[in-house]
């Protein structure tokens, strides 16, 4: 498929004003996506797993303006105005309007507010800009269902091409937002073995899960809530010319391939091997990039060594994995909780900022709250 699918026959804009709220997940990966070409198409493929608790709330009003020269929207969060998110969104629409021609008829106003605190360390760019594409997309159905010059056949957007569509626009806000948009675990980048998947936009994976993996949890641990070192769009390009980035993007190819098998088996023991095997060569290539970065912190390392020891005294099948920064995502399933749950507090607590942390799990995705 190509992205030609995706713009829309023309249609008018009808409507003077509405408004829509949805509020979307964000997700953590378990083979990471580092690495893009132009037009965020990711180098390997990905997949992640849809949290629950974690997610963003935006409502986007728009109302009909005159001139059509321009961009115009506000951006608030939490009630308070933040000029410092528009150079993104603005990035975003450029590169959205070609597929959402009704972009410069209106004046928007994104009003958003996330679960978790803005300054945690926890990315927001995932739900944050899924819940903005996903607002956008109902906008474009609106639009569509009350043109009363289209013919039937067109005047509808059915539920699996409006998450696609809604996920391919995500993608070029931020790569991983592809993935926040369904549970509870989604799949962006060709991979061989999964039929369907795409570089343009995130897909369900499409093979049964083993029972293992139902309700796995995933305690985030905050080891540090300071603004990202390097932002993600910085470590990207950093694989550009990366001496190891094609034997990395092959590993990632490989990781997948293993992850089917593991999915299907329910092996926790190389599920384990796999997904922190991903996090440390995430943080691999960034401490082997030119400039290079260190992005883990000491408390970091407290915590994976506390990790495996306990995996080494109990045979837990507790794990971790790590974003492109300090904090810990501790996955566990299910039936682990509560051994797992009182490790946390007894041993790793002490490692995080203010003794915080975050109790998540796999979700299943976003939700229309109001139209
Ligand atoms: C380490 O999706 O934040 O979390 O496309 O530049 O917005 P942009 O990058 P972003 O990168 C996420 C990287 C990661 C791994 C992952 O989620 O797969």
């Amino acid at each position: 498929m190509q992205e030609e699918q995706f713009i829309p026959k023309s249609y008018t804009s009808s409507v003077e004003k509405g408004s829509f709220t949805w509020s979307s997940p964000s997700n953590i990966a378990l083979v990471k996506y580092w690495g893009k070409k132009a037009q965020q198409i990711p180098e390997n493929p990905s997949i992640s797993f849809t949290l629950d608790n974690c997610k963003t709330t935006t409502t986007l009003s728009f109302s009909k303006k005159e001139s059509q020269d321009d961009f115009s929207f506000d951006v608030l969060l939490d009630g308070d105005k933040k000029e410092g998110f528009k150079p993104k969104i603005e990035t975003f629409f450029k590169r959205i309007e070609a597929y959402l021609p009704f972009l410069k008829d209106y004046h928007f106003k994104i009003e958003t507010s996330n679960t978790f605190p803005h300054s945690s360390g926890i990315a927001s760019s995932a739900s944050g800009m899924s819940a903005l594409a996903l607002c956008l997309m109902s906008v474009e159905k609106l639009l569509v269902e009350s043109d009363a010059s289209l013919n039937v056949a067109d005047k509808s957007i059915g539920n699996d091409f409006f998450i696609q569509k809604t996920s391919f626009l995500a993608r070029l806000g931020s790569g991983s937002a592809c993935r926040s948009l369904e549970g509870d675990l989604v799949v962006w980048g060709k991979h061989d073995e999964i039929d369907g998947s795409s570089d343009l936009f995130g897909v369900k994976y499409p093979f049964e899960v083993h029972k293992n993996f139902k309700n796995y949890q995933d305690t985030i641990l905050l080891v540090d809530k300071g603004e990202k070192q390097v932002s993600s769009t910085v470590g990207h390009n950093l694989m550009h010319g990366h001496s190891f980035a094609q034997e990395r993007f092959k590993q990632a190819h490989k990781s997948m391939s293993t992850l089917i098998k593991v999915f299907e088996d329910g092996d926790l023991d190389m599920f384990i091997e796999i997904v922190e095997s991903e996090a440390l060569t995430l943080h691999a290539m960034m401490m082997t990039s030119m400039p290079y970065f260190i992005l883990m912190k000491p408390n970091t390392l407290e915590i994976i060594n506390k990790i495996w020891a306990f995996r080494q005294e109990t045979n837990s099948k507790v794990c971790f994995t790590l974003d492109a920064g300090a904090n810990v995502h501790v996955l566990y399933p299910e039936s682990e909780c509560e051994q797992v749950c009182e490790f946390i507090k007894n041993k790793l607590v002490v490692f995080c900022q203010k003794g915080q942390y975050i109790n998540d799990k796999i979700g299943f995705g976003a939700k229309l709250i109001n139209n």
